[in-house]
């Protein structure tokens, strides 16, 4: 079985300007040197930071995402950042899906399904998010709004899909404090890697990665972690501070 490599990603969303990106970083690459052989760790700054962070890690082993793209290469869509152009600064990461695209922008799973599709057109990984809100599973329809959300990477071959992420966040979990304990994150993920290997392959569910995201902490990592399924953390608020940030990779690395 391939080995699926530890990987953290910090979303900032719409935080950090440019003089707080470079201080973050400056302490940052410091503080994870001895953990970037061991994992893999992505930072996601606004779009309009995109450039900057690409150059101020150039010399590290840190990688960037943009937190979302547009649907096609080019074209007349006022305020979207293409996948080629995402491509044409170097960026090889994108997070797709996020539950503050679903629900507050309106993203419905077939708006998703062509940003996926736009995306790996450019060779772009994908960090393709799915989760359910807090109605949804008091009313035990977790499973059934993940498959939903899963549907559409039916349409895509294995090879196309080979770079594939998937994040687990469950809406009740972002920014509320509240984390999905180890066992609700093992219960989904092992779903949705069955999912991957009856719909896909089993080689390939073997090998994608599936993180868990929802108010991660330094304290809660290591955990989450130990879960067979979880292979990576997704981090909003915590990954603002670098002390905080690199001690979730620590902690998850020990796991
Ligand atoms: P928090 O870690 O702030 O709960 O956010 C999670 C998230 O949305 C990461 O994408």
């Amino acid at each position: 079985m391939e080995k699926r490599i530890p990987l953290f990603i910090a979303n900032w969303k719409m935080n950090k300007t440019s003089k707080d990106i470079l201080s973050f970083v400056g302490v940052f690459k410091e503080l994870v040197k001895g953990m970037t052989h061991s994992c893999e760790i992505v930072l996601a700054p606004a779009a309009v930071y995109l450039a900057e962070l690409i150059s101020v890690t150039q010399n590290t082993l840190i990688k960037v995402a943009a937190q979302n793209c547009g649907g096609s290469k080019s074209g007349a869509f006022t305020g979207e950042v293409s996948p080629l152009m995402l491509r044409d600064l170097q960026v090889a990461w994108v997070i797709l899906g996020h539950s503050e695209r679903r629900h507050i922008f309106k993203e419905d799973d077939s708006l998703v399904n062509l940003k996926l599709k736009a995306a790996l057109e450019e060779d772009l990984t994908p960090v393709f998010c799915v989760g359910e809100k807090l109605e949804e599973r008091k009313a035990k329809n977790t499973f059934a709004v993940i498959e939903r959300q899963l549907e559409g990477l039916k349409s895509f071959s294995e090879s196309q899909l080979r770079s594939l992420v998937i994040a687990y966040e469950p809406v009740w979990a972002i920014g509320t404090g509240e984390n999905a304990s180890p066992e609700q994150a093992q219960e989904v993920h092992s779903f949705i890697r069955k999912w991957l290997s009856n719909n896909i392959s089993p080689t390939f569910a073997n090998r994608t990665r599936i993180l868990y995201g929802g108010s991660v902490k330094a304290d809660n990592s290591t955990a989450l972690m130990v879960m067979v399924d979880v292979d990576g953390l997704l981090v909003g608020g915590a990954s603002l501070d670098p002390l905080s940030f690199s001690e979730i990779v620590r902690q998850g690395l020990n796991s």
